[in-house]
């Protein structure tokens, strides 16, 4: 009881508060989201994500080089994909000389311990901006599931070490698995985007990948049929039960930042490791209030993967990762 005790002794000095800090992030905790475009020599800056840039392959192989050197040991690949190559069915994402699948053998040979996890999910693949094959105004459940368990066998065949399925179709991770363990592909895991909400915050990366639904007749508008309503709690952890039955080694929430209180829960909840994608909206926005000097960058965005990481992440899909790497060397 005070006066005989006094919090603030352990925050006398920075030795001190060193010395007792609980949470610590280091170049482990990141898993690093990465967007490849066709061609050669292509390093386009996305305009609503300052400083990030999508690459062809070249750009690719010297960018993974790069991340290795600075300690990061995983990337996340997403590609996007020229309009001519999108269909219902995402019939592009199987080609196995597929832009998807070129990357990671890109990756494998230039720098064979970097771990490499993709998206899977059909939106960049989808004339309709879907994550799923559309029919008659629905987004079609159980069909997606097959295409999409082709597709992560499609990447494990090029030599991905995790597919990560963000699209939120029921079932998919048992399909996965169970294409996985057919075609002999018994280490290949699966990180589920388990928690994933129908976010506004993903508005950058949508236009990073040219991949936001289409606003034609009999095509739903948005992605609340899949993708969990922001105002639900006890669904989170179902969807992430669910997925960990299914055969997930690591489950994903996402966002990040507005829905920790989901990601405590579900750290509480599971045994498995669980990751926290902080998006790109949520990058959009440091980026831009930093360029107005209305917020300290760097010490928003330590503030911000501190809290990411207390809440529960194991691991953390950030746009920062390098920011990370010059703010703390
Ligand atoms: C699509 C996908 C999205 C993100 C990752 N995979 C967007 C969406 O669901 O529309 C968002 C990532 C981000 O915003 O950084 N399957």
């Amino acid at each position: 009881m005070y006066p005989l005790i006094r919090n603030r002794r352990l925050r006398t000095t920075e030795s001190i508060r060193r010395l007792v800090r609980e949470t610590v992030i280091t170049t482990d905790d990141f898993l690093v989201p990465l967007f490849v475009v066709e061609g050669k020599g292509v390093k386009e800056e996305i305009p609503s994500m300052p400083n990030y840039f999508r690459l062809s392959l070249d750009h690719l192989e010297k960018e993974v080089r790069e991340l290795w050197k600075m300690g990061f040991c995983a990337v996340l690949l997403f590609v996007k994909v020229p309009d001519n190559l999108k269909d219902n069915k995402g019939t592009e994402a199987i080609n196995p000389n597929g832009l998807m699948q070129l990357a990671i053998k890109t990756i494998k040979n230039a720098c064979p311990e970097m771990l490499v996890m993709t998206d899977v999910a059909l939106d960049p693949y989808s004339t309709y901006g879907h994550d799923g094959i559309v029919a008659e105004g629905q987004i079609l459940n159980d069909e997606t599931a097959e295409v999409l368990a082709e597709m992560s066998v499609s990447h494990a065949q090029a030599g991905a070490d995790f597919v990560a399925p963000s699209d939120m179709m029921d079932g998919r991770i048992l399909t996965i698995r169970e294409a996985f363990e057919d075609e002999g592909f018994q280490n290949t895991g699966i990180m589920s985007y388990a928690a994933k909400y129908a976010s506004a915050f993903y508005g950058p990366f949508r236009d990073a990948l040219d991949s936001a639904p289409v606003d034609i007749a009999n095509v739903p508008k948005d992605k609340k049929t899949y993708q969990m309503d922001p105002s639900n709690r006890f669904e989170a952890i179902r969807e992430t039960q669910m997925d960990i039955d299914e055969g997930a080694d690591i489950v994903m929430v996402k966002p990040g930042l507005p829905y920790l209180d989901i990601v405590r829960e579900i750290k509480n909840e599971v045994e498995v490791p669980v990751a926290v994608y902080q998006v790109s909206g949520e990058y959009a926005m440091l980026k831009a209030a930093a360029e107005k000097g209305w917020l300290d960058h760097d010490t928003v965005m330590l503030e911000q993967l501190t809290a990411i990481k207390r809440a529960g992440a194991n691991i953390i899909a950030s746009y920062f990762a390098k920011d990370f790497v010059r703010v703390m060397g």
